[in-house]
């Protein structure tokens, strides 16, 4: 017998009892996308490595170390996708998506790069990707907050992830800092690593992100980019503020977040958490007006986030929430005879209450095993069904939570009781 053969380091395999969160996040993310207007749209996963190497930046780690990147049979460079937005925007120009009008366009699926994998990151990792391309106004940038804000709502995470924003205004503003942090970080190139040395020359801005220890002094001396602040991309900054405030969205400037990647000016931002660790960043984004010209097309502003999905679970997992999974009800069938009477009792609360999720534990074995099946399943209630409740056209609830909490009741009250216990949870 040959060795068994193992996934690739850093990529996992999303076995049958973990999919279940993948699938409630991935269906509100799309329910969300839909009532805020954006289209979907699929990309491929390889593109020629250029793209990336002209949007990410050469200096990026990204590009400098982290790309799976290979040769064709025809010899073309290719690269599997780090990342949505370059992808994006290549195909939206490509198909002349962007003439005269704004698109909002979402993309989910797997990204690639090859960074020392530890909890919270992957080698292959899920994004989930919204882009407004083809304005410049700053609602779009809170849209887009908005729109994680009330994933967190939905998901129940509010209380545990904050939000960070910063501004790296304009080319022009950034072009100024660039040479003020080259002068001043230049009397201290003794103390930089082979890559900072790069950085130096080329985007001495990421030295300011360097985790390198003997640096961060000087790091934290270093002139601000906010110094440097033109009124136009003050402006935008302050109008992203005030939209947050107007809508209620807690917020932290934080002057030094500045991003891996090379191509955004103006807003950064990103929701963080504290609970995962050295990995918590769940979504990061902000605005890259200059990109779609750097890749050929019209100038055209935009502005975008991406979530990891593995994190935002991770976050989900770290609470002690039911299963989603879960039922709420666990049908209990007594006697053989009781079955059909069961299978129609259930269709019946099914078209009273569609969204009342009822498990049918069939009747297969002892009463004693489904009671079991039952509390196991983490449902709120089992539906007991024996000759009885069918000769009386009736159905004996039972609550799997609460001591001796049963009741019996015919089909309507059955109806009302679930209502009523609707209305309860809804109110906890
Ligand atoms: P990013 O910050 O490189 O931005 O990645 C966005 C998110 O993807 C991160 O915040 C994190 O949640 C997740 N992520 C990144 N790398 C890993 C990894 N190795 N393992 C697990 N999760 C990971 C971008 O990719 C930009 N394209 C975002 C964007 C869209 N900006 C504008 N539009």
């Amino acid at each position: 017998m040959g060795k068994s053969l193992q996934a690739v380091r850093g990529m996992s395999d999303v076995l049958p009892n973990q999919t279940a969160n993948f699938l409630q996040v991935e269906a509100d993310l799309k329910l969300l996308a839909l009532i805020y207007g954006y289209r979907e749209i699929r990309l491929p996963i390889i593109e020629s490595t250029a793209l990336y190497e002209r949007t990410i930046g050469e200096t990026s780690d990204i590009v400098s170390k982290e790309m799976y990147t290979f040769e064709d049979r025809n010899g073309d460079w290719l690269t599997l996708r780090p990342e949505g937005t370059a992808g994006c925007l290549r195909a939206g120009i490509e198909h002349g998506l962007f003439y005269g009008q704004i698109q909002k366009l979402w993309y989910l699926g797997p990204m690639f790069r090859h960074e020392r994998p530890q909890k919270g990151r992957y080698r292959q990792f899920t994004q989930f990707g919204m882009e407004v391309v083809g304005t410049s106004l700053p609602t779009a940038d809170v849209e887009l907050i908005a729109v994680g804000a009330r994933l967190w709502k939905w998901l129940n995470l509010s209380d545990q992830v904050r939000l960070e924003i910063n501004t790296l205004g304009t080319p022009a503003v950034r072009e100024s800092h660039k040479k003020a942090l080259i002068q001043y970080i230049t009397p201290f190139r003794d103390l930089l690593d082979e890559e900072n040395l790069v950085r130096l020359e080329k985007n001495p801005l990421r030295i300011l992100d360097s985790k390198q220890d003997n640096l961060q002094a000087v790091i934290a001396n270093a002139p601000s980019l906010q110094d440097f602040l033109d009124p136009e991309s003050q402006s935008h900054f302050e109008k992203i503020c005030q939209g947050l405030e107007a809508l209620g969205i807690a917020y932290h400037i934080n002057p030094t977040l500045v991003r891996g990647l090379d191509y955004y000016q103006h807003t950064v931002f990103e929701w963080i958490t504290d609970l995962l660790g050295a990995q918590g960043t769940l979504c990061a984004g902000g605005r890259f007006d200059g990109l779609v010209a750097e890749l050929g097309g019209e100038p055209t502003p935009a502005v975008g986030f991406a979530m990891g999905l593995e994190r935002v679970i991770a976050l989900m997992q770290n609470k002690t929430d039911p299963d989603p999974q879960s039922p709420d009800v666990f049908v209990i069938v007594l006697d053989q005879s009781a079955a059909t009477y069961a299978n129609t009792l259930c269709e019946h609360l099914r078209d009273a209450i569609p969204t009342l999720f009822i498990a049918n534990g069939f009747y297969e074995s002892s009463a004693k095993s489904q009671f079991k099946r039952a509390d196991k399943s983490g449902a709120l209630w089992a539906l007991v069904i024996g000759q009885s409740e069918m000769e009386s056209n009736g159905v004996t609830v039972k609550s799997l939570r609460e001591m001796n909490g049963q009741i019996t009741l015919n089909k309507v009250d059955l109806i009302d009781y679930f209502m009523e216990q609707i209305k309860e949870q809804m109110n906890e």
